[in-house]
């Protein structure tokens, strides 16, 4: 086979535009603003829905009837439990190392103890899913509870998934609507077609490595301020802009240096994310309801601004625009902005590994290699 050359390859940087899988668990209509899940609209998931139900449907098929509800939630809800030996290193761990590098670590460690570890059938691969699902929230409010050098809060098993994360966080059980706010944050969240992260979990997945590793892959690439980490940035660009009077000149500033303002644009997206949408209502209720509008109406004034700038070329509020400001309020930190979107986008990574290994096929991409070639190998004493 001679070496691949450019007449012949479509080449696209970033993978831009190519359909590299198949799949029937979510679509995104970038051009209306519209994403599904399993062919159910996001918004009708955010009204009616909650974490579980979601899930559910989105690792499954189908919307669970009450009995499937129940087992699942009971077998997430008996999967908080974190492995001692994991529980003794989140205690041992400086404070200073960012959460999301704790979760990798945690979980390539909770890995170690996993009953399936060595099992690779489809029943074994969902329960490690189930299992994952369930330890991540415990890991990220652990570890946050030991770098502040206070007690572990263990899972409460009479509150659902995101009241028992808000919950394990505080040791207070949360507010009902501040707790059912995160939990339509979390569906928001859930899945979205083939993103970085969801790629880098099919990769690994696709060598027919373990469920654990490749969701340690996902974890590292959604750490990245391109993809899961704006969260966590644009609450630093809101305070750092401090006033909504002085959003104009910032924004303008760093359009004109071509920096890339957190929270905007999307490879997908050509109008406003329908997920920045929902997250959007709920930062304004939340501030009214806690009565403190500092940073929603900083934002409001970045999105008047770059929509009067940036929109003709499709740039608009993303999912991680708006998303840290409900956290904020509902007393998440904000270094844990980005371990919150993991926990909800390892519900779509385990869907996306489940669906794809099924029929699986490695991903081994070619490269265009526009190095010198025939070049003769010169002895050390003889280079210059
Ligand atoms: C997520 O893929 C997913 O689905 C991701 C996600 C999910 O749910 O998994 O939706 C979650 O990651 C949302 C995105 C979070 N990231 C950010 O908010 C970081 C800021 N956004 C950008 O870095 C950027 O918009 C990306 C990375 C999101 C998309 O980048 P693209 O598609 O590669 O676009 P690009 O960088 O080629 O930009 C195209 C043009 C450029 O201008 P020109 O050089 O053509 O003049 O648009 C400009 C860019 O400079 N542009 C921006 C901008 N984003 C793009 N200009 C200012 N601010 C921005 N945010």
């Amino acid at each position: 086979m001679p070496f691949l050359t450019a007449e012949g390859q479509t080449y696209s940087k970033g993978l831009e535009n190519v359909v590299a899988a198949i799949s029937a668990i979510s679509a995104i209509d970038g051009k209306e603003g519209i994403l599904i899940y399993r062919g159910i609209d996001i918004e009708a998931l955010a009204k009616h829905s909650n974490f579980g139900e979601s899930s559910y449907l989105l690792l499954f098929g189908d919307l669970p009837n009450k009995h499937e509800l129940e087992h699942f939630c009971a077998d997430l809800f008996g999967a908080r439990e974190l492995p001692e030996n994991v529980v003794n290193c989140l205690k041992s761990l400086p404070p200073d190392p960012h959460p999301m590098d704790i979760l990798k670590l945690a979980l390539a460690h909770a890995a170690l103890y996993d009953p399936d570890k060595n099992r690779m059938n489809r029943k074994a691969k969902i329960r490690k899913a189930i299992r994952i699902i369930a330890q991540l929230p415990t890991i990220t409010a652990f570890y946050h509870r030991a770098r502040q050098g206070k007690e572990f809060i263990m899972p409460n098993p009479e509150l659902d998934h995101a009241a028992n994360f808000l919950y394990m966080l505080s040791g207070k059980e949360p507010d009902p609507e501040d707790a059912k706010i995160f939990d339509i944050a979390l569906v928001l969240h859930l899945d979205h077609g083939l993103n970085a992260s969801t790629f880098s979990a099919l990769v690994t997945a696709s060598t027919l490595s373990d469920m654990h590793s490749a969701i340690v892959s996902a974890i590292g690439t959604l750490k990245g301020p391109l993809h899961g980490g704006a969260n966590e940035r644009v609450l630093d660009m809101l305070e750092e802009i401090g006033r909504p009077e002085k959003a104009e000149k910032y924004i303008m500033n760093a359009l004109k240096e071509k920096r890339k303002i957190m929270g905007f644009g999307h490879r997908v997206y050509k109008t406003m994310d329908p997920r920045a949408k929902i997250l959007k209502e709920y930062a304004i209720k939340l501030s009214d309801k806690y009565n403190d509008r500092r940073l929603i109406d900083i934002a409001l004034k970045v999105e008047e601004v770059m929509k009067r700038e940036v929109s003709k070329k499709g740039i608009y509020p993303n999912v991680d625009f708006y998303s840290g400001i409900v956290y904020k309020f509902l007393g998440i930190p904000k270094d844990l902005y980005t371990p919150v979107f993991a926990i909800a986008r390892v519900v779509g990574w385990t869907a996306h590994v489940l669906e794809y290994t099924e029929a699986n096929r490695i991903f081994r991409p070619r490269v265009l290699y526009n190095g010198p070639i025939d070049r003769e190998y010169i002895p050390l004493e003889q280079r210059p």
